[in-house]
């Protein structure tokens, strides 16, 4: 008798796990199985990665790094004008959420570049005089990855700066920090992109 139902019990499980299983959508499974699997990976590298590299160092440049240093820069600045000296700087709450925001995009996105498998630049991408090829700086980073690091965290530190300058409301912090940037940029540019770039004598 309690065998039988037993039995029974395992008929009724099958079926609604049956049904279950044909009432889902197989894209809509695999997807719910791909993010169980990035789930039990997240952080760990001996399972599948959970990171997907989709971009060049060149793309994040232009369309992360690039804009967000603009905006930081661009937000203290004294213009010469006919008119006399015009100064720019963040003044209400929202000028200053706004710069925020390209700070966290700067500070974010050396995480982005440092990733291991990131190529420098799509294929064919044509290096200008003085500028490495995308495979020789693909090279020139796999044999000197911890450099490539130091100037991440180096970039990520000033960007920091920017970010306490911001969250006091200090203009001038704010300015030192974008040089410190810049300062940042070409680091570690003069060493992975152009390094045989001809210093124009003066
Ligand atoms: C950790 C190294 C590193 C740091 C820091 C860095 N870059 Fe780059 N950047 C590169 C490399 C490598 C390339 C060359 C990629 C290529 O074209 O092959 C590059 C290319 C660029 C390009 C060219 C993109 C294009 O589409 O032509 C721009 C613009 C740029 N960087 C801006 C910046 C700015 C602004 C900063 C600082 C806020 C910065 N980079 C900081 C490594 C770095």
């Amino acid at each position: 008798m309690i065998a039988f139902g037993f039995r029974l019990v395992v008929a009724a499980l099958l079926l609604a796990l049956a049904a279950c299983s044909q009432s889902s959508s197989p894209p809509a499974a695999q997807a719910v199985s791909d993010a169980a699997k990035g789930a039990n990976s997240d952080g760990d590298t001996s399972q599948e990665s959970p990171f997907e590299i989709t971009a060049t160092i060149r793309e994040l440049m232009a369309s992360t790094v690039d804009p967000a240093a603009d905006g930081l820069w661009d937000s203290v600045a004294l213009t010469s004008t006919r008119k006399g000296v015009e100064e720019t700087q963040p003044k209400t709450n929202e000028d200053w959420a706004a710069v925020r925001r390209h700070a966290v995009t700067l500070m974010e996105s050396m995480n982005l570049v440092v990733m291991k498998g990131r190529h420098a630049a799509p294929p064919g991408t044509k290096a200008a005089e003085g500028e490495l090829s995308p495979v020789e700086i693909d090279q020139h980073i796999d044999a000197n990855r911890g450099a490539l690091i130091g100037f991440a965290k180096a970039l990520r530190a000033t960007a920091q700066k920017a970010m306490t300058a911001i969250d006091n409301k200090d203009v001038q912090g704010l300015f030192e920090a974008g040089g410190d940037i810049d300062e940042a940029c070409e680091a570690c540019h003069v060493t992975f992109w152009y390094p045989n770039q001809k210093v124009p004598q003066t």
